[in-house]
């Protein structure tokens, strides 16, 4: 199968990265579409583990090739400390990682205006990273102030262009902030060297990929946060501003959607969210904090503590529909290891009525009330196991029920953060 995307079913950290991690196993390229350094994706090989914000999560199989795709907000300075990072760990990028020109760069400027934005919308705030997301994609969309990497290439021209950039943010940030100017200088010489580093990683990537598959290489495409915090199909506005969905893999890297062959949808076994916005699922009380110490489950990004719920269904026949799913990859099973009984929401009750589908009128969702369906915990451990039918029965019953609840075949269980804790089904 040539091209395969791997992504996020629900609110992020799905452990997408471990996903992929494992599938590069089969593949030649793996490539970013979308999102920027506002992912936090954790790959754990042997004793070391990483946590990749910009570079691809591929980057630890030597004979991959990792591409930072067009649909990406490229942030030079978290990219090039990665590469650097990476090499310290003997693990080379030179020749093996490629940025697309039209990739869109996170400046300093944007993530200011980008927690600026977050303090004015008081206590409505969205909860973001705080890594100038919304304010770079925003310059990508309005035209006129976005820079790409494509500029990068011409120091002479990467000079005026943000000179004239930055005057112009200054003035932003005077009227709308009353903040003090940003001096224009250290950014411009920073960019410059950053530049000078990018330089030999920028390419033509659509090209560069689509000539891999005529070769009949395999490409991986890496998703980054998850389908509820799609700008088009999530909670909006608690949501990302990029296309975090199967749709954006195209339009992210230049491939074509007829040649996307398997599209996964990396689901946990429960759910969780970081930042603000609806969740129906969420546990407030003993459970929740419980799930949140078993499962570590604070943010690779910015630390924070993650909201922890039961496993939402309608959430995922959600992310099935609009991402078309092939199959789920389910993570974190292990987790719910020594939970005696777990809970799986199949619905919701709103008002007198019964929905099977996730609402997307955000009042109407904040009234949901999830309908719980119980099932048997099974309190032994699962790390160990490898094959699905060594799995206790009813965390077989378990995984079965995610299975028909989701309408998709299951095709990967994860039972730990490492490359080998995983039963392929
Ligand atoms: P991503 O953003 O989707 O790549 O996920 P994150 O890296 O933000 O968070 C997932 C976390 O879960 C990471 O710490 C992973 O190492 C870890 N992880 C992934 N799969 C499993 C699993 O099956 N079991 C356990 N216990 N941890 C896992
Ligand atoms: P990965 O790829 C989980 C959330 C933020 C906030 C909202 C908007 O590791 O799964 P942004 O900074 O993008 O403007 O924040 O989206 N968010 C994530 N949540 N995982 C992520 O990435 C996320 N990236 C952004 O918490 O609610
Ligand atoms: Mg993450």
């Amino acid at each position: 199968m040539p091209t395969k995307v791997v992504l996020g079913a629900q609110w992020g950290d799905e452990g997408k990265a471990k996903v992929v991690d494992y599938l590069t196993m089969g593949a030649d390229l793996v490539v970013r579409y979308q999102g920027g350094a506002n992912a936090g994706h954790t790959v754990k090989v042997g004793d070391t583990t990483f946590v990749f914000h910009m570079i691809p999560s591929g980057i630890m199989h030597p004979g991959t090739v990792c591409v930072v795709g067009n649909g990406v907000v490229v942030d030079p300075e978290a990219l090039l400390q990665e590469a650097d990072e990476l090499q310290t760990k003997g693990i080379s990028t030179a020749g093996r990682l490629f940025i697309s020109h039209h990739a869109h760069v996170v400046m300093p400027y944007h993530k200011l205006l980008d927690q600026l934005a977050e303090v004015g919308r008081g206590s409505d705030k969205i909860g973001t990273t705080g890594r100038g997301i919304g304010p770079c994609y925003r310059d990508k969309v309005e035209r006129g102030q976005g820079v790409r990497v494509v500029d990068m290439l011409d120091p002479e021209h990467l000079r005026q262009r943000l000179q004239v950039v930055i005057t112009a943010k200054n003035e932003l940030l005077r009227r709308l902030y009353d903040h003090a100017p940003l001096e224009a200088a250290p950014i411009i010489e920073s960019y410059l060297g950053y530049a000078e580093r990018l330089r030999p990683y920028i390419a033509d990537t659509s090209l560069l990929l689509n000539e891999a598959l005529d070769q009949g290489k395999t490409v991986l495409c890496e998703g980054a946060q998850g389908t509820l915090l799609d700008i088009d199909h999530g909670t909006y506005p608690f949501v990302t501003s990029s296309n975090t969905t199967a749709g954006g893999a195209c339009t992210g890297t230049g491939i074509g959607p007829t040649r996307i062959d398997q599209i996964i949808g990396v689901t946990k076994a429960y759910t969780t969210r970081v930042g603000n916005g609806p969740f129906p699922t969420e546990l407030l009380d003993q459970t929740g904090e419980r799930i949140r110490e078993v499962g570590h489950e604070y943010g690779a990004t910015t630390g924070r503590s993650r909201r922890c719920g039961w496993f939402d269904a309608p959430i995922l026949r959600l992310s099935a529909r609009i991402n078309g799913l092939t199959s789920l990859a389910l993570t974190r099973l292990d987790v719910l290891d020594t939970f005696p009984q777990l809970k799986l929401c199949t619905g919701y009750q709103l008002e007198d009525r019964v929905l099977n589908d996730f609402p997307l009128d955000p009042r109407a969702l904040e009234k949901c009330v999830p309908i719980y369906e119980e099932v048997e915990g099974w309190n032994t451990p699962t790390t160990e196991v490898r094959r699905f039918g060594d799995l206790p029965a009813p965390a077989r019953h378990y995984v079965e029920r995610i299975a028909q609840l989701s309408r998709t075949p299951i095709s990967l269980i994860s039972v730990g953060p490492e490359r080998d804790s995983t039963i392929e089904v």
